[in-house]
């Protein structure tokens, strides 16, 4: 019985009537089944498309996108249903240039048309467009219940005030994980004149690397398994869309945009020799976190330091392919499994670099990327605690669930405050993100955060028994000139999207009188729609 392969096993365990009959299923009941075996690192590693403006004009880029299901082949051989910006997944790539109007910077718009129809229980697809990372109007921000119905667009306006790697994803209240993990996720990079400067590897040297798994049934469909309300996860591992994809490098430096878009799993990343064992001393260096650059390269060794990407969160990494020998063979490779279920080892190597070619030139790091100044706490500075917890079934925080009318927090524009993210319990894993602004991590447990954690941040990994410290202004990072302050109500959730839609959400309001998340600007019938 040793001997069989899963596919085998699993025909076994359909002849004993359906019921899966193997010790190692009943022990861990993640997966009913697993999905069609494919041979890894084949399959050639792609960069989702970068997204061309409709119309440029002085200082604003108009940009439109289609939401709508599409069949493409992800496994080979097989089509699979997907639910698609443009109809790929993931979506395309919008690379905004930003930063001040003085220096180059330009606002953008993003139309969002919803194409998506009915789901298989026939109801409407309702979506909603975050753009995770900015700081947007209220009505601009996706707000869960600020729908776009099936057959009505929406413009959304983003300032691009700051260099980061963001990503744009559905928000629908309650649909988030399914929509999200149908296909509904794209990146967004936005560069300034500063960043540009830098001699960080540029164009073909800088790559996503938008990592999800999924799992699929023998036909190719996706499946949705919530696991009650618990947690989405795949047996498949996804960059870029593609499974187990494989990369040709230069021996130069990469610069790499990694975006945890997964449903669900928590990465721990290193790089190894080895497909399926661990190598000494490889290294990982971080130069940028959620909100963008840090301070200085953090360099990590594989494997007592790997890289922790939660759900939501993004690292900017250099891989240095210098270090290996013509002919090498990298593997990617995710090592800690807290708060995630697997059943498959497959999973544990995400994709393959194939060391090639010499490269003909190969900047010199900077030993200092973007000073990041540690915000000023005011002695009378405005202090709250959300516990982040399950209880009758439910996500929940500070024992209570998602509703629009209740605001559970309200500072004032500008103002600077301290917050307490706490999981008192364990089992669980709750990757916190915060909308609006960008905080930083005082400390986790009363332990200095991880050195790649200590940039702007919009995302807190929150593990078992973890208590973490935030602060946070109210207001622009940089006042210079983006004077004024955004004032409304933002949302704040478990990133795991699971318990986002059941229903670990809130909302605070900064100020009073912002633009309504809901009636501020609501979609419009396509047949009101004019060219952008
Ligand atoms: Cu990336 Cu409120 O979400
Ligand atoms: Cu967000
Ligand atoms: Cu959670």
């Amino acid at each position: 019985m040793m001997e069989l392969s899963r596919r085998e096993a699993l025909q076994w365990a359909l002849v004993g009537g359906g019921t899966l009959l193997f010790p190692w299923t009943i022990a861990k009941p993640a997966f009913a089944q697993f999905s069609p075996q494919i041979p890894r690192f084949e399959l050639p590693f792609k960069t989702p498309p970068v997204l061309n403006p409709v119309r440029s004009d002085r200082d604003t880029d108009y940009y439109e996108i289609t939401l709508e299901k599409a069949s493409v082949e992800i496994l080979p051989g097989l089509t699979t249903e997907i639910w698609g910006y443009n109809g790929i997944t993931p979506g395309p790539t919008i690379r905004q240039r930003g930063g001040t109007q003085s220096s180059g910077g330009k606002e953008s718009v993003v139309r969002f048309i919803n194409k998506l129809g009915m789901d298989a229980q026939g109801e409407e697809i309702l979506t909603t467009t975050h753009l995770h990372g900015m700081a947007s109007l209220p009505q601009y921000d996706g707000y869960a219940e600020d729908y776009i119905p099936y057959n009505f667009f929406k413009d959304y306006f983003y300032p691009n005030d700051r260099a980061a790697t963001l990503w744009y994803h559905d928000h629908a209240l309650d649909f988030t994980a399914r929509n999200v993990y149908m296909g509904l996720a794209g990146m967004y990079i936005v560069e300034d004149e500063y960043e540009l400067d830098l001699p960080l590897p540029k164009g073909e040297y800088d790559l996503p690397l938008i990592l999800q798994d999924k799992q699929f049934a023998v036909d190719g469909s996706l499946i949705v398994d919530d696991n009650n309300q618990k947690s989405i996860y795949g047996d498949v591992m996804l960059v870029n869309g593609v499974p187990w994809p494989r990369l040709s490098v230069e021996r130069r430096k990469y610069r790499f945009r990694i975006l945890n878009a997964s449903a669900s799993r928590n990465y721990h990343l290193v790089l190894s020799r080895y497909q399926e064992a661990q190598s000494l001393g490889d290294e990982i260096i971080v130069i940028g976190s959620d909100g963008g650059l840090l301070g200085s390269p953090v360099f990590l060794k594989a494997p007592f330091q790997p890289l922790r990407v939660a759900m939501a969160e993004r690292y900017e990494i250099i891989i240095d392919f210098s270090e290996y020998p013509l002919g090498s063979q990298v593997y990617l490779r995710n090592i800690g499994f807290t708060g995630t279920i697997d059943v498959d080892t497959r999973s544990h190597t995400l994709m393959r670099f194939d060391v090639v070619k010499n490269a003909s030139d190969d900047p010199e790091l900077p030993s200092v990327l973007r000073p990041v100044q540690p915000i000023d706490i005011p002695a009378n500075v405005t202090y709250r605690k959300f516990r982040f917890e399950r209880n009758n079934g439910q996500w929940k925080i500070n024992n209570k669930t998602w509703s629009k009318e209740r605001v559970d927090a309200n500072p004032q524009p500008g103002d600077v405050e301290v917050w307490d993210l706490v999981n008192p319990g364990s089992g669980w894993v709750h990757p916190i993100h915060i909308h609006l602004i960008d905080m930083q991590m005082l400390w986790r447990n009363g332990l200095p955060p991880r050195p790649y954690e200590r940039g702007w941040k919009d995302v807190f990994h929150l593990g078992e028994f973890e208590t973490v410290r935030v602060v946070g202004r109210f207001g622009r990072r940089d006042e210079s000139e983006f004077g004024e302050f955004i004032k409304g109500k933002f949302m704040m959730h478990c990133h795991n999207l699971v318990h986002e839609d059941h229903s670990m959400m809130t909302q605070f309001e900064v100020g009073e009188g912002g633009d309504d998340p809901i009636t501020g600007d609501p979609a419009k019938p396509i047949e009101e729609m004019r060219p952008i």
